[in-house]
This record gives structure tokens, C-alpha cells and sequence, in this order.
């Protein structure tokens, strides 16, 4: 690890792809509030518009997806009073270090990135060169910041592994202590919050099954409905963790429990063993209704203000790039770029 002290400071970010789920709630946001709230960290947080457009987003859905991420964000606790709120477009030196960023990955690296290989599918030669780029522009977003924190969800633990190589790579070719090792903070019950007709497969705003995800757009009786036709197998909540093992249905609603309710699994399984799900489903659908209902009345009341989303956007980018010409500036230097 360097010797340089960085100021604690948390980034992450979430795709204005589509809408938002309850994993991306559970394993991103709620955690994103924690830190705000924790009061150790700056805290910087970003819709990803360029990442998004790497598979094509139809420019009216794409507006509208970025307003409302922006409104999840605020509706769940992020305050733009404590915490930088952007949209990553409008902050230029993200892209700007991304392009240095290209020139100090290496391909093979990025052939490794098991997401690229998801999102591309069998017909690679026909992804966009930005798909392959992608974890490129992630790493300039944390590191455009000197982020020394970054909260996510499992699903993108190689790419802060990727985030990290780079750093080195260019402390290491220009003979720098420039960039932080930034630390991943993958933490909670929910750091994979899985499909409920699917134990198997991850909880995602692209499943063609709506009714394999939350939406935090749903209402009370979706929501319950949804819970109730989730997936289970025929026996008992046992009251040990080990009782999990190989029931990941079982597991995946434990979790989301323990996650909504702010509980450890062994507190939830020592309140529920022994539960059947006819008893534990109608328990989760109260806590889920409780805990994500006051969000979803509260984005409907902010996107009926689209002005103010884009004030407070607006003055979010001013304050980020307070931080991040600086850190540009002295990159650009760094690589012996004349400013003239
Ligand atoms: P994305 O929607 O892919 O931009 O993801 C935004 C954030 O939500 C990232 O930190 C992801 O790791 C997290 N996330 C997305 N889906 C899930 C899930 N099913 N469980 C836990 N975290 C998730
Ligand atoms: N790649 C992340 C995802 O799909 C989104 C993202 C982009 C991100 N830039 C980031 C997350 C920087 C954390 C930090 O979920």
C-alpha cells in the first residue's frame, strides 16, 4: 500500500439502464446511506450514463432512467446536503481519465472481465468497443475522486480488483505515488440478493421476468404478490446458518429479511426456525412493504419535479469538479501533457 495519505472518501455508482431493484437497494444503496451517515467519508455518488450507453439505451428511456435513479437515491436517504450527487456525463474528467486509463490497461486484462463476457454473449466481435472499455471508465470514476472506499455489490469485485492493477500500473510506469489502492466494501447479507423464481441466478433489472425481481417502483400488493409466488422449497426455516446450505431459495429470502430488517442472518434465523414459508412470507412482505413503500411514494412525488432532479444534479457537478480538475490537471502533468 502507499505511503500517501488520502482523504477518506467513498464513490460508487449504479447504471441508469433501467429501473431499480431490490438488489441494487440492498447491496448498493442502503449501504451508500450507512456511509453517508457514518460521517467518516466524503461521500460521492453517480448515475453511470456513459457505462450505460455500452449496450444501446433509447435516448428518451435514458433521460428518464437517470432522473429516476437520481430520485431512488434521494427518496432512500442519500442527501445532496451531505453527499455529492452527479450524473457521470456531465462531469467531463471522468471520460478524460478513462481515455489515459485505455492506454494503461492491457487487453488481456479486460478479456478476463466475466461481465464483458455476460453482456457480449456468444457474438463478442459485435459488442461495442465501449462494453469492452468499460472497467476502464469505472477506475477513472473512482479514481478521478482519489476514492479510497467503494461500496458495491459481489457481482463487481473483479472490476475493483482491475480498478487496483491500474492504479499500480501507472504509480508504477511514471515512478508515482498518485493514485490509492481504493479499498471495495463489500459487506452486509445482501451483497447478492438473487432472482425469486431463480436461487441460482442474480436478482437484475435485465431479467425478461418481472417477476423475478423488486422493483422499487412496486406497489404494496405487487410486492406482496411477488413474495408470495417466490420460489421455496417444502421444508422448515431451520433455526442454524448451516440449515442453508444448499437451499438457496431459502437462503436468498433470509437474507433479504436480514438486510431489510437491519439484523444479522443468526438473529432472523433465531426469531424464524422452524417457520414454514406460509408464516415467514407474509412476514416478509409486511417488512418489505414497510421498508420500501415510503421510498416509492417519495419518487413518485420527486419525478413529479423533474426541474428540481436536474438543479440539484446540476449543482452536484459543480462540486465534483472542484475535486476532480485538480486531480486531472495533475495527471496530465504527471504523463507530461503541455497545458501550454
Ligand atoms: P447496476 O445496476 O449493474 O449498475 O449495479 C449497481 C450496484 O448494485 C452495484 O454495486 C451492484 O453490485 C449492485 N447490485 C446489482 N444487482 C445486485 C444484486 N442482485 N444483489 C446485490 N447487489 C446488486
Ligand atoms: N459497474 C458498476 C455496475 O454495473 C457501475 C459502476 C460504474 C460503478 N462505475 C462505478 C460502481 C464506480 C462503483 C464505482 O454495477
Amino acid at each position: 500500500m502507499s505511503d500517501t495519505t488520502f482523504t477518506p472518501r467513498v464513490f460508487s455508482g449504479i447504471q441508469p439502464s433501467g429501473g431499480l431493484t431490490l438488489g441494487n437497494y440492498l447491496g448498493a444503496i442502503k449501504r451508500f446511506v450507512d456511509m453517508q451517515n457514518e460521517g467518516a467519508y466524503e461521500t460521492v455518488y453517480c448515475m453511470v450514463d456513459l457505462h450505460a450507453i455500452t449496450v444501446w439505451q433509447d435516448p428518451g428511456d435514458l433521460a428518464h432512467n437517470t432522473r429516476e435513479l437520481a430520485a431512488g437515491f434521494i427518496a432512500s436517504g442519500i442527501d445532496p446536503e451531505k453527499s455529492i450527487l452527479i450524473n457521470q456525463s456531465q462531469v467531463p474528467e471522468h471520460a478524460q481519465l478513462a481515455w489515459i486509463f485505455n492506454t494503461v490497461a492491457r487487453m488481456g486484462w479486460m478479456q478476463r472481465m466475466t461481465q464483458f463476457k455476460d453482456k457480449a454473449g456468444k457474438n463478442t466481435q459485435n459488442a461495442s468497443l465501449g462494453l469492452f472499455a468499460y472497467p476502464a471508465l469505472m477506475a477513472a470514476d473512482i479514481l478521478i475522486y482519489h476514492a479510497t472506499h467503494v461500496p458495491v455489490g459481489d457481482d463487481q469485485k473483479q472490476h475493483l480488483e482491475l480498478t487496483r492493477d491500474i492504479a499500480t500500473k501507472f504509480n508504477h510506469d511514471y515512478g508515482v505515488d498518485f493514485f490509492p489502492l481504493t479499498e471495495p466494501v463489500i459487506e452486509g447479507a445482501a451483497t447478492r440478493v438473487m432472482s425469486l423464481r431463480d436461487g441460482s441466478k442474480k436478482m437484475s433489472k435485465s431479467d425478461p421476468s418481472d417477476a423475478s425481481r423488486i422493483n422499487m417502483t412496486d406497489d404494496a400488493d405487487t410486492i406482496a404478490k411477488k413474495i408470495r409466488k417466490a420460489k421455496t422449497d417444502p421444508d422448515a426455516l431451520p433455526s442454524e446458518v448451516k440449515g442453508l446450505e444448499d437451499r438457496p431459495e431459502a437462503r436468498n429470502l433470509v437474507n433479504i429479511y436480514a438486510a431489510l430488517a437491519d439484523m444479522t442472518v443468526e438473529q432472523v434465523l433465531a426469531d424464524h426456525g422452524g417457520a414454514q414459508f406460509g408464516a415467514f412470507k407474509p412476514a416478509l412482505v409486511d417488512l418489505a412493504v414497510s421498508k420500501l413503500s415510503p421510498i416509492s411514494t417519495e419518487m413518485s412525488r420527486l419525478m413529479a419535479d423533474t426541474a428540481e432532479i436536474d438543479r440539484v444534479l446540476a449543482r452536484g457537478a459543480e462540486q465534483a469538479r472542484n475535486i476532480t480538475a485538480p486531480i486531472l490537471k495533475q495527471t496530465y502533468d504527471i504523463v507530461g501533457m503541455v497545458s501550454g
